[in-house]
């Protein structure tokens, strides 16, 4: 059965889109079988995938919030993986795609504004596991990671506060997800050795033994 995989946040700019087409691109090249919908209005993955080398993948755009289940169902159909990339707001797309999903990934900067958003989109997968009777797996990853920062520390503390499982693996600040979103590569494609495409890799084999896959 398909695994879908939806990246969402209610805070803006938190690397929702540059995990997921890093980890599309992960999965590519795996020979994984995966697609994506892009639920954003904006756009910006879909804008991504349709240059350089994920255009191969699958892909649909789905503004339409009301449509975005029957998206997934769609594109669902033999793949392996599909992932959902949200708006960094708050709407029905999140809500209905976090409904259906096999893993929900929040990704979180360390800062505290950050967090306190994390921590609401938490209670939405809360929420959505109660409408839909059935436990919806989450989990923090922390992102833009600058090393040797304190401020690394506050929001781990915070997070083990209030329960929240987080990935071993958190993303450092790089600015090869920058210049790879310009030519539509990725860190796995743009510098497989690189530090970026390590710790892909290793947020992308979490969750693959999160979801047995
Ligand atoms: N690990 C990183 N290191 C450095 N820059 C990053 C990293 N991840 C993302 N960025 C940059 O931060 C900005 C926001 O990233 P991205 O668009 O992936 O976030 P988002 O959560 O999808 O944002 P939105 O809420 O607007 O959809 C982009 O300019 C991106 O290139
Ligand atoms: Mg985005």
């Amino acid at each position: 059965m398909t695994k879908v995989i939806t990246l969402c946040t209610t805070k803006g700019g938190t690397s929702k889109t540059s995990l997921t087409a890093s980890l599309l691109s992960y999965w590519q090249g795996e020979k994984r079988l995966v697609a994506a919908v892009d639920a954003d209005p904006n756009c910006n993955l879909t804008r991504w995938l349709d240059k350089g080398s994920l255009k191969n993948i699958p892909h649909q755009a789905e503004t339409n919030e009301g449509q975005i289940i029957e998206a997934v169902e769609n594109i669902s159909r033999e793949r392996e993986i599909v992932l959902v990339d949200v708006a960094g707001f708050g709407n029905q797309s999140m809500v209905y795609a976090i409904g259906i999903s096999s893993l929900v990934i929040i990704p979180s900067r360390p800062s505290e504004d950050d967090v306190l958003e994390a921590l609401k989109t938490k209670q939405v997968v809360t929420n959505a596991a109660k409408l839909t009777r059935r436990e919806i797996p989450y989990r923090v990853v922390l992102t833009q990671v600058k090393a040797g920062t304190l401020v690394i520390e506050h929001t781990l503390k915070q997070f083990q506060a209030f329960n929240v499982p987080l990935f071993d693996t958190a993303i450092a600040s790089c600015t090869i997800y920058q210049t790879s979103r310009f030519s539509g590569e990725t860190p796995i494609s743009a510098e497989p050795q690189g530090k970026a495409a390590k710790e892909i890799t290793a947020l992308a084999k979490e969750i693959e033994v999160q979801l047995s896959l």
